[in-house]
This record gives structure tokens, C-alpha cells and sequence, in this order.
């Protein structure tokens, strides 16, 4: 049985931190499991991190499908949210209830994850009343990346910050389960995660928030291009792969491996 929305609220409701992090496959699905993550995020950051693009809008709600596919069978507990591509829902609300009814049909995942403000409420409303629930998104929404004009911190000053921060209000009426607030000063994320009875799970938000959620290759160390100011790694898997990999070539080409004992008789 998978945690649900009502076990997410009840940890929020007491005070008890949520973990989310994003996975791709299987292999590392279960080994998410067995660390205890609540949550588990199919972002639309597959299209870095997978994929080797230079953002996520590419990204296809097929590839969405695939991927969410494969972490369904790598385990059974964690809440699952897959990401609404870029372009699944933007042009109308009936493109975006289509998108999200096939995600969650055809992945098996437990809710759908969309980025906008006021602009995505009616869509959010129409998700839930079909029964799909809706994990929202604000701050940094990285398929706006061109309007942004790159990866910066959101909601400075006075009037970005109080849009944020009605935007999530209006997401939290239209229905969403939760928030994802990304790369906002730490303040900004309190004020909200104050006002609102839902979990907000950050990302580069500060410790106020009721959960956190990294992309996975980044907390594992897997990356070795520049780091975000917010990103804690917590192994250095790039180094411990590579080195794995590099006595293995050298094992290979020396003729050690395999060995006797690793041979068929
Ligand atoms: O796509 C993603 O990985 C995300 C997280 C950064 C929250 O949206």
C-alpha cells in the first residue's frame, strides 16, 4: 500500500518533514524505497538528466509515460507524482484534462505535477474533479526558462512576492495537494507555507517548508557540472562510478576478469 495524500497531510499536520526526490527508473526506485523517501518526483527534469538536453522542454508525455512506468515497477510505497510535460497543457484546459487522465492511467502514478499560477486554476479544478489530484509548482517553473531569461531566483521585491504568493493561494483553492516552491528567498516560503494547510515541498526555499525534494543525481553527487547554491550532495557517486568503472576497464584489458571462480565449468 502507498502512502496517500491523507498520510502526506497528517505528516504535515504534525509537524513531520516530507521527503520527495525526483527517479527515472526502477534500479533506483526501489533503492528510494528502501531509504524511506515519501515521495517520489518523475520530473520533467529527465529531459537533463536522461535525456542530456540543455532544459526540459522537449520532453514528451510519452517520455513522461515511459519513465513513470519503469519507477512503478521498482516499488510500491512512496506517493508517485509524474510531471506534466511542457506543451501538455498550455494551450487549452482540454489538452491539459487529456494529458493528465493518460498520465495517470497509463503510468499508474499517484498524481499529476503542473507549473503556473492563476493562469492554471480552471485546469487544476477540471484535473481534480476527474479524479486526477494536482501537486502545483511556482517559483522557479523551469519550462518558462526562455520568459525568465535563465535559471534565477523568483519572488524578490514587494510585488513578486506578493504574486507568488497569491498565486499560491489560488492554487491551494483550485484543489492542489501540495506545492512545489522553487529557488525563492527563505522568507517568501514561510509566508506561505504559513498561510497555507497543505505541504509545500521546496526546492532551494529554505528549511520552512513542510518537505524537501532534489533531483536525485544531484543529492547523490552524480553530476559534475556547477552545482545550484541550494543543492546538497549527499555522496559522490560521480567519483565512486568512475572509479569503479576504471578498475573494471582495467581488469578487463589486463585479463583478470574474469576469474576462474567467475567462470562456468
Ligand atoms: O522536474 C523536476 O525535477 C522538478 C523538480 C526540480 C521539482 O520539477
Amino acid at each position: 500500500m502507498s502512502i496517500t495524500i491523507a498520510e502526506l497531510q497528517r505528516k504535515k499536520d504534525a509537524g513531520e518533514k516530507i521527503s520527495m526526490i525526483t527517479t527515472y527508473d526502477a534500479t533506483f526506485a526501489s533503492l528510494v524505497e528502501a531509504a524511506g523517501i515519501d515521495m517520489i518526483l518523475i520530473g520533467d527534469s529527465l529531459g537533463n538528466v536522461m535525456q542530456g538536453c540543455g532544459n526540459t522542454l522537449s520532453v514528451t508525455v510519452d517520455d513522461i509515460i515511459y519513465h513513470t512506468r519503469c519507477v512503478m515497477r521498482g516499488c510500491s510505497t512512496p506517493f508517485v507524482v509524474a510531471d506534466m510535460p511542457f506543451g501538455s497543457y498550455q494551450v487549452c484546459d482540454e489538452d491539459g484534462v487529456r494529458a493528465g487522465i493518460r498520465i495517470m492511467k497509463e503510468s499508474g502514478c499517484h498524481a499529476v505535477k503542473l507549473e503556473g499560477g492563476t493562469r492554471c486554476v480552471s485546469l487544476i479544478r477540471r484535473l481534480v474533479d476527474a479524479g486526477v489530484p494536482v501537486m502545483g509548482h511556482l517559483g522557479l517553473t523551469p519550462q518558462s526558462v526562455n520568459v525568465m531569461s535563465g535559471y534565477h531566483v523568483q519572488g524578490k521585491g514587494d510585488k513578486a512576492a506578493d504574486t507568488l504568493f497569491n498565486d499560491a493561494l489560488a492554487l491551494a483553492d483550485a484543489g492542489c495537494f501540495s506545492i512545489v516552491l522553487e529557488c525563492v528567498p527563505r522568507t517568501l516560503a514561510k509566508r506561505v507555507q504559513d498561510a497555507l494547510s497543505i505541504p509545500i515541498i521546496g526546492i532551494g526555499a529554505g528549511p520552512d517548508c513542510a518537505g524537501q525534494v532534489l533531483v536525485l543525481q544531484d543529492a547523490l553527487g552524480m553530476n559534475l557540472g556547477k552545482k545550484s547554491k541550494f543543492v546538497r550532495t549527499f555522496a559522490t557517486l560521480a567519483q565512486t562510478i568512475t572509479d569503479a568503472l576504471k578498475t573494471y576497464d582495467q581488469c578487463v584489458k589486463d585479463g583478470s576478469f574474469p576469474s576462474d571462480q567467475e567462470s562456468y565449468h
